[in-house]
């Protein structure tokens, strides 16, 4: 951009100080150019209006390391002159007063066109006792033709957001345009947000975004820049009565260091479980027909299935019995012809030791028993004439049950109720819930009507814990209270970091960090897509045995393609990695989730390696390793025919910022390491992973 287009103002609020010159930056370097025709500012009593052409704004900004007081920074942008307003409200090393107030403020954008308000204020927070500031920024437009946009320039590494086809852990190189934020299936579309979003970002500095619920919110990440717009229109049909035109709001918190900011953020803002979730589940792996068979199952082939388990000596949580069981999708009862005696089978799994569990989604097909219950457009979200809404999934045309609606939600755990008493059925695999499969139907009604769809997610996961603690959802978005494993987006078999092997660890690492403690990590292997949706070709043995390293470290394991499909060296392998993670593992998930549900940690089991660190910026880069606890960091190998890696140790410093990190190699032995090293091609064998035990001194 040429320097003739940039003209930036900068207010300092502290007094409203105008600012202008060079600023020099803790994490950067930025500037500004200031000129003196475009803007003026009229003391207003309380509030200050400046008047300005948005066509020549354009705005920059940084924030300092140290220095503490607040500067906004303000920003039209717009080819035509109408256009959108970005705000900085930041921490910058040349506001002149200490600790300044921050009082409203108003810009009008050019006479008669359009109207914008801005107001910062500082959130009191000594509800929360931590030494962090937070400020809250409200953006109001005063006319229906401006919306007004706000961004972050990512200086530093971010993380956050939601689940996403190409999960980049830090978020910063996400190539998202703007676009509605709520929860979708990446598998419908990859430019969707995933099945687990929140409105949360954190950055390697220790700043972080909160954007409420009510706010009409869209999003991008673009050119190393997070942008939130706030606009009405679909899906976002129900208005803030008391602000009727277009509005953003946001609280950015700034805190000594991404741990003190985040452990802030979840008492601020999130709920957290309050127990622990089904621990057999956590415990010992749960084997799932799916990616093995896909929809070719009946009675004998999941009987032969938990036989084989059992012959191979393996042990389990419960069986999961997938597509292919029902008649109609939408009936939850087993067909019986593929299951002539559905009960006596269960009966039989329990007697061999297995826990049931089916799958179920919030989709019933027009031809299943259940479609005609009651009164046919009760309980389904319904469409402008109000009838029940088509609605294209996976398997056919449905309709989606409206979990908005009490009596549907009453309806729907009763129909899995009697599932339970008729077969004997345990529980249940949740499956979809994401807001796209709302949003496809045309004109929409939702019993209750909401300025944020993402209730409905939280409404269909509500529903589904009626069920207990013993369910796995896929898709969350504010159902943090909720003790319940919450499942990765089906993986494919291979090394990618598009929903491959690769996006394991960026998906968990995202999981715990929007507040879902919960990982359950998809199968071992994958899914085998690659021959169609049925197709059930055997992933390589190479990567089924790497991924298998890598889940044994993960709050879950999960099976459905078996070590007995490759060789006596995988079957002992699996058993000696399920050991491994119901013992030594689970110990630490287990003390690790008692302390996250007690509010002792900030964060679930899994975390980022720069979790137990301070002041060490290399950790915050890496996508391939995590830690268990603050106990175990796990360095596994993800690329295809590796035998080495490099293995970084952060460090040196814990995160109190005064014991010494020291890392003993649980893999190799020999004397502890200093934290703060990368060991450079670090030999590891098809059948070792890296792992490393923390000491401090
Ligand atoms: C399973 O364990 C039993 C009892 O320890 C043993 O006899 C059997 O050989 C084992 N089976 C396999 C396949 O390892
Ligand atoms: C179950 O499927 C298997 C393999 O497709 C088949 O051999 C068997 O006859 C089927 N059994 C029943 C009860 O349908
Ligand atoms: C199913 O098996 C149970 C237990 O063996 C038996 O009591 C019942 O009669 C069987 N039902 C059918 C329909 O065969
Ligand atoms: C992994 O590497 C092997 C050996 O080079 C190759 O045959 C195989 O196709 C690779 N697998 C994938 C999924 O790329
Ligand atoms: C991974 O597998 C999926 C599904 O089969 C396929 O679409 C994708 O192209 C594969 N990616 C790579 C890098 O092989």
């Amino acid at each position: 951009m040429n320097s003739m287009d940039k003209r930036y103002v900068i207010l300092g609020l502290s007094g409203l100080v105008l600012c202008a010159g060079i600023v020099m930056l803790g994490v950067g370097i930025s500037y500004f150019e200031q000129s003196d025709n475009d803007v003026t500012i009229d003391r207003d009593s309380e509030n200050y209006v400046v008047n300005f052409d948005p066509s020549l704004l354009r705005l920059t900004y940084t924030r300092s390391s140290d220095e503490k007081c607040l500067l906004s920074v303000f920003m039209g942008q717009s080819a035509d002159g109408r256009g959108e307003m970005m705000s900085y409200p930041r921490i910058v090393q040349s506001c002149q007063e200490s600790d300044p107030v921050c009082t409203t403020v108003t810009y009008t954008i050019g006479p008669g066109q359009a109207e914008l308000k801005l107001s910062v204020t500082e959130l009191s927070v000594s509800d929360v006792s931590q030494n962090v500031k937070c400020y809250e920024t409200t953006w109001s437009s005063t006319t229906d033709d401006v919306a007004p946009v706000d961004c972050f320039p990512m200086s530093d590494y971010w993380f956050g957001g939601a689940e996403m086809y190409y999960q980049h852990w830090p978020v910063n190189s996400w190539d998202k345009f703007m676009s509605f934020y709520l929860s979708g299936d990446m598998f419908e579309d990859a430019q969707q947000f995933g099945s687990v979003l929140e409105r949360y970002w954190l950055s390697s500095s220790g700043v972080a975004l909160y954007v409420p619920p009510d706010v009409p919110l869209h999003l991008s990440i673009e050119n190393q820049r997070i942008c939130f717009k706030g606009a009405y229109g679909d899906p976002y049909k129900i208005r803030n009565e008391a602000l009727l035109t277009h509005w953003l709001k946001y609280t950015a918190c700034f805190g000594d260091s991404p741990q003190v900011t985040h452990d802030f953020m979840f008492k601020k803002y999130f709920k957290r479980p309050n127990a622990l979730p089904d621990l057999r589940m956590m415990k010992s792996p749960i084997w799932s027909s799916w990616a093995r068979y896909k929809v070719n199952i009946n009675q004998s082939t999941i009987l032969q299935y938990a036989n084989e388990i059992l012959e191979y000596n393996f042990t389990n949580s419960q069986i999961e019995i997938d597509d292919g069981y029902e008649v109609r999708y939408g009936d939850h009862t087993f067909d019986p012809v593929k299951f002539p005696n559905a009960s006596e089978m269960i009966q039989t799994l329990h007697d061999l030791g297995f826990r049931v569990t089916t799958w179920v989604t919030p989709f019933i097909n027009p031809r299943s028993e259940n479609y005609n219950e009651g009164d046919v457009n009760k309980y389904f979200v319904l469409n402008g004439a109000g009838e029940s809404g088509r609605v294209p999934w996976w398997n056919g045309i449905g309709s989606a049950i409206d979990f908005t609606d009490p009596d549907a939600c009453d309806w729907y755990s009763g129909l899995l109720d009697d599932v339970r008493t008729r077969y004997g059925v345990d529980s249940f695999k949740f499956d979809a819930g994401e807001i796209n499969y709302v949003t496809v139907v045309p004109n929409f009604e939702l019993f209750t009507p909401m300025q944020n769809l993402g209730y409905y997610t939280r409404h269909y996961a509500e529903c589904a814990f009626r069920l207990g603690y013993q369910i796995e959802v896929r898709s969350a978005w504010d159902c943090h209270h909720l003790p319940i494993f919450v499942r990765m987006m089906d993986k494919d078999s291979n090394w990618s970091e598009a929903k491959g092997l690769k996006s394991l660890i960026p998906t968990a690492l995202t999981f715990t960090l929007l507040g879902y403690p919960y990982v359950l990590p998809d199968m071992i292997g994958g899914n085998a897509y690659e021959a169609g949706f049925h197709g059930t070709p055997l992933p390589e043995r190479e990567l089924f045995i790497r991924w298998l390293e890598i889940t044994a470290f993960l709050p879950s394991m999960q099976f459905s393609y078996t070590p007995w499909q490759y060789d006596d060296v995988t079957i002992k392998l699996s058993r000696d990695y399920v050991t491994l993670h119901e013992t030594v593992v689970f110990e630490e998930l287990k003390k690790a989730s008692e302390e996250y549900v007690a509010g002792k940690s900030g964060i679930g089991p899994i975390r980022p390696i720069w979790w137990v660190t301070y002041d060490d910026v290399k950790a915050f880069t890496v996508d391939d390793e995590f830690m268990v606890g603050d106990r175990y960091l796990v360095a596994p190998i993800v690329n295809n025919g590796s035998r080495s890696r490099d293995v970084y140790l952060p460090g040196p410093t814990f995160r109190d910022g005064a014991r010494t990190i020291l890392w003993e190699d649980k893999l190799r032995g020999g004397a502890p390491i200093a934290g703060g090293v990368t060991l450079s091609d670090y030999r590891i064998e098809l059948e070792e992973i890296s792992w490393w035990e923390l000491t401090l001194k």
